[in-house]
């Protein structure tokens, strides 16, 4: 316990402190002896990013709460008072509205790296699966906070979500009118909504938060290689491809930090609407229960998921169906075990049930099994190297074709439905799922490149 030893030697008020509290030791295991891999990249900025926009939205966050009124017939007079009368209240605002949408930025960057690297994988899942339930409460995080500005989008909005619930059989209808509190979005949907959006969520994601970084350290980080430094150490037990975080990259991240803030205050600046991707303009006229808008969307961090939903129509569904059927004859044909007979019974027993339900609820099934996939990722990923970059060429096509068809569904999320986009959606989102569901299959597949022993590293 050499740490714990010079802990207690430590005099004046450092030292005080440590003989009452672990402070120096905590510095020590999380910060300056936390060895990191040294071939970290730019992928590699994302996460402490994502830790700069959670403080800059809880900040900003409180300042809002100061001034903002959480009663329908006056929040919406409220948030303009904070832009017009606030002192550097339009700067706080804009502050919290662009740092919602980096946020999914960051994340979505930061989660794509994940998959890259292979960083889920053993003996990383925990790290994976806290980050997952992270994205989950960021999610509803973000849905509870539209609704507070009372415009029209956040209303007509909020009244669509909440009422796809009501799509569930059996409980819907009561469900939705549960979570309303009321038999349409009101001044008591705005209530919750608020105690969600700024204490109940806030405190998971900050414990969820604290969980991911703690289970990482435990573990140690994965690197663009996917090789596991803690293989090799030197005689003190150091790995020999780590260098301590502080000062190496928090640095690193700092220069990172400065890159993010000047295109943070550019949008902040010059584009904080983002073309009504970031604020829509009908979010800026007072919500109206008696006046649906012409085209009711969500911000653009949803569309994906959304164009999943209205792609789910009744044709879509047979073809959900026919699909289910194929696999339960595979299943058939194919396993072993109690599966053999188990499988093929679970098939018909789901396509029985799809038949009897509306697509409606299938269209959220669809939504949430999307969002839910990823927290298998560890176990559906079965190639024998964890990096893209030695991973067989197919694969990376695979890849590619992957987040083509995300973005191509995110954008189609932003659009009003039509025909052909209704049909491009299907398409997509059947390759989301093969992705996802065929992992098992293809990512033993193909010749693999052997990884080093030790990470690549280049200096500069
Ligand atoms: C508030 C949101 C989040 C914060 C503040 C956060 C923070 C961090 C930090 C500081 C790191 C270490 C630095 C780095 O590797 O970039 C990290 C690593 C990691 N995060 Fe997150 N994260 C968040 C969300 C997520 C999400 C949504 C996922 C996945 C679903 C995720 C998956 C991972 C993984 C797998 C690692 C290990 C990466 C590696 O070692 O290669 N994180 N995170």
């Amino acid at each position: 316990m050499a740490t714990a030893d010079k802990e207690v030697e430590t005099t004046g008020l450092v030292g005080w402190i440590d003989r009452r509290f672990p402070m120096t030791s905590t510095w020590k295991k999380h910060v300056s002896e936390y060895y990191a891999p040294k071939n970290f990249n730019f992928w590699y900025f994302f996460g402490s990013l994502a830790l700069l926009v959670l403080v800059n939205q809880i900040v900003t966050g409180i300042f809002l709460t100061m001034n903002y009124k959480p009663d329908a017939t006056l929040a919406f007079a409220s948030v303009e008072y904070i832009m017009r009368e606030v002192p550097w209240g339009w700067l706080i605002r804009y502050m919290h509205s662009t740092g919602a949408s980096m946020f999914f930025v960051v994340v979505y960057l930061h989660m794509f790296r994940g998959l890259m690297y292979g960083s889920y994988r053993k003996p990383r899942e925990l790290v994976w699966i806290f980050g997952c339930a992270i994205f989950l409460c960021l999610m509803a995080e973000a849905f509870f906070g539209y609704l507070l500005p009372w415009g029209q989008m956040s209303f007509w909005g909020a009244q669509v979500i909440v009422n796809l619930f009501s799509a569930i059989p059996f409980i819907g209808p009561d469900l939705s009118l549960w979570i309303r509190g009321d038999y349409v979005v009101s001044d008591v949907t705005l209530n919750r909504f608020f105690a969600f959006h700024v204490i109940a969520i806030p405190l998971v994601l900050i414990g969820l938060v604290v969980a991911h970084i703690v289970a990482l350290h435990e573990v140690g980080s994965n690197n663009p290689d996917g090789v596991e430094i803690k293989g090799k150490k030197d005689a003190n037990g150091i790995p020999l491809d780590g260098i301590p975080f502080h000062p190496y990259y928090s640095v690193h991240d700092f220069m990172g930090v400065c890159v993010f803030l000047f295109i943070f205050a550019a949008i902040i600046f010059f584009a904080p609407e983002m073309g009504g991707y970031f604020l829509e303009a009908n979010n800026f006229v007072p919500a109206n229960p008696l006046q649906t808008p012409p085209e009711i969307a969500p911000v653009w961090y949803f569309t994906a998921f959304y164009a999943m939903l209205r792609a789910t129509t009744d044709p879509f569904k047979i073809v959900l169906m026919v699909i289910i059927a194929l696999l339960g004859v595979l299943a058939l044909l194919r396993a072993r075990g109690k599966w053999r007979l188990g499988l093929p019974v679970l098939a018909i027993a789901v396509v029985v049930f799809m038949a009897l339900t509306e697509s409606k609820f299938w269209g959220v099934v669809v939504m949430g099994t999307a969002v839910v996939s990823l927290f298998f990722l560890p176990w559906l990923d079965r190639s024998p190297v964890k990096s893209i970059r030695y991973r067989p060429t197919f694969h990376k096509v695979f890849y590619g074709i992957f987040v083509f068809a995300f973005l191509v569904l995110g954008y189609l999320g932003t659009r009003p439905p039509s025909a052909s986009a209704t049909l491009i959606a299907q398409i997509c989102a059947l390759i989301y799922f093969a992705f996802f569901f065929g992992m098992p299959f293809w990512t033993t597949r193909g010749r693999f490149k052997q990884p080093p022993e030790r990470v690549r590293f280049k200096s500069h």
